[in-house]
């Protein structure tokens, strides 16, 4: 493991084969309770990071993303949905990386990547394929699911580690880069809290769409990343969404 910035405490650490995670610890003073947030850097012929962390974010995750691949070579940077610590930097990275290009879903090319990025986005459909060399990575389009109609998220085949953006965010800023702790109580307990998803009629069946990946390692954005049976955490996850959206219509 890597500390880039002893200030930041920002982290990278390799979490399955050629992925690592960049992790930027906030402490209890500055977002109570304390916080991460987690980019992902797929290291590959092709080189793909997943979020950008917010705009003033840039300096520790473009030192960390250089200590494992020039920047030169990063050739994608893809984020779930349109918000400033998916994306915050998305122009910076295209400024400091000019072989890079936006991936993301077709809509979110469409609604806001095309007219703010400084660079054409390569819009993936849903279940479309790329192959970056060793990995693959699959678009899974799931709008509002948990926020934002262009949201989606990044499934990597070979590894088959879901990159699962602001599912299963944990509160906590010194968690393990990887746990096989149960994850949603905790996460659940955040929710509850914050009440971040979207309450889409479609929910159920696009977690399950998640499911049938049956990914092996969630990578996840806000708190550790989990290994362990994935399609059954994504189910328990939808049951228990399904329970607080029938107990909401009862009253
Ligand atoms: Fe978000
Ligand atoms: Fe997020």
């Amino acid at each position: 493991m890597g500390f880039i910035h002893p200030h930041s405490g920002t982290k990278i650490e390799e979490i399955a084969e050629g992925i690592h995670r960049i992790s930027t610890p906030i402490p209890p003073e500055i977002i109570p309770d304390g916080f991460t947030y987690n980019q992902f850097l797929i290291d590959d012929e092709q080189p793909l990071l997943y979020h950008t962390g917010l705009r003033r974010m840039f300096p520790l995750v473009r030192d960390a993303v250089a200590a494992v691949v020039p920047l030169e070579r990063l050739r994608w940077i893809s984020f779930s949905h349109w918000e400033a610590d998916e994306c915050g930097s998305l122009n910076e990275f295209l400024e400091a990386a000019p072989n890079a290009e936006p991936l993301c879903g077709e809509l979110m090319r469409d609604l806001s990547a095309d007219d703010v990025a400084d660079r054409a986005a390569r819009g993936m459909a849903d279940g479309e394929e790329l192959k970056l060399g060793q990995h693959t990575v699959r678009w899974l389009a799931t709008p509002h699911v948990p926020h934002g109609w262009e949201c989606g998220h990044l499934f990597e085949t070979t590894t088959r580690t879901l990159f699962c953006g602001d599912l299963f965010t944990q509160k906590g800023h010194e968690q393990p880069a990887i746990t096989k702790d149960d994850l949603l109580e905790p996460s659940e307990a955040m929710r509850e809290r914050f009440d971040y998803y979207a309450h889409s009629r479609d929910t159920g069946a696009l977690l399950e769409k998640l499911a049938r990946t049956e990914p092996a390692l969630l990578a996840c954005m806000h708190g550790s990343s989990w290994r362990g049976d994935g399609a059954d955490l994504l189910r328990r996850l939808a049951a228990r969404l399904d329970q607080h959206d029938s107990g909401r219509g009862a009253f």
